[in-house]
């Protein structure tokens, strides 16, 4: 069995007709009838119901097309990754979330083109739903996000678990008190959440922080990106929950309180080509392990 024998096969179950596939293919409809025919005979089962119009799959058809579909993404996504890793060869392509900026990621950058001066590095904010993406497409190398995404083409390390903290308006009740605030005495706030799209995001992040602990807050509202959310607590118009380092975004109206839960903690990880073991990638890492221990900050030390 060959790759173009699952190619044909899905245009052929997608368009429920051999005329149209033939079409989307480029190529004649004979040619096309027997690569199906001699597919059925290596499986040695029908895939298509014979003589249904339109086209009807079998039980084996649509088990053969739900396994088929995401083989041809792969197939599609290692020709891009594989492209990249050839075609990069100074330059360094990084996407982050938002949040990361006000965290480790400037000095990490700095330390890393002080280091490497040849390595030309590019940033591009995007979430980590989009960094998953942009890897598979080849348009970044690496990607600093929050969420534990699966992909079999993906690689995670988690650099870090991060603290969250509770940006409230100066005025708030809970604003004047000293130490950590519980989860519990949040659940009767207006909660802001960020990014509203695309999901799952960070939003989800600080939800299931609250379902975890058998929580739900009484009002939820979704917010384009941070800075909406930090804007709107500053206007009294909500309660936000961000990890610890956005409170180097210094807001004249905004202050913080830890959230004390074990479920209170954000991870950071980084993300890459599964099997990428770029040179530029391994400084990159040596790098977040520099600037983490220059600060005292603790994390995870794994290698790429
Ligand atoms: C951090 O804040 O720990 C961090 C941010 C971006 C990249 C790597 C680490």
């Amino acid at each position: 069995m060959e790759l173009r024998h699952l190619r044909y096969f899905v245009a052929v179950a997608e368009e429920k007709n051999f005329t149209r596939a033939a079409a989307r293919l480029h190529i004649a409809q004979p040619p096309l009838s027997r690569q199906i025919q001699q597919l059925e005979q290596t499986l040695g089962v029908a895939l298509f119901e014979k003589g249904s119009r339109p086209l009807r799959l079998t039980e084996a058809g649509q088990f053969f097309l739900t396994h088929a579909r995401p083989l041809l993404e792969q197939v599609r996504d290692l020709k891009a990754m594989t492209q990249r890793v050839g075609q990069r060869q100074r330059n360094l392509s990084l996407g982050f979330v938002a949040s990361t900026l006000y965290g480790e990621l400037p000095d990490i950058v700095r330390h890393f083109r002080e280091r490497h001066p040849e390595v030309d590095v590019t940033l591009h904010e995007m979430t980590t739903v989009e960094q998953i993406k942009a890897l598979k497409e080849g348009r970044i190398d690496v990607g600093f996000g929050r969420l534990k995404s699966e992909d079999p083409s993906i690689r995670r390390i988690l650099l870090r678990e991060e603290r969250m903290v509770v940006a409230l308006f100066p005025g708030h009740r809970l604003a004047g008190g000293t130490g950590g605030v519980r989860l519990t005495e949040l659940v009767h706030e207006k909660l802001l959440v960020y990014p509203k799209a695309p999901r799952p995001s960070f939003a989800d992040q600080v939800l299931a922080m609250f379902s975890d602990a058998n929580l739900r807050p009484d009002a939820v509202a979704e917010v384009r990106e941070l800075q909406i959310a930090m804007g709107l607590v500053a206007a009294g118009q909500g309660i936000a929950i961000v990890p610890e380092s956005v409170q180097a975004m210094h807001h004249r109206n905004v202050v913080y309180r830890r959230v004390d839960d074990k479920h209170a903690f954000s991870p950071i990880l980084f993300s890459v080509r599964h099997m990428d073991h770029s040179q530029e990638l391994e400084n990159l890492l040596a790098s977040v392990h520099t600037i983490y221990e220059e600060l005292g900050i603790p994390h995870v030390k794994e290698s790429l």
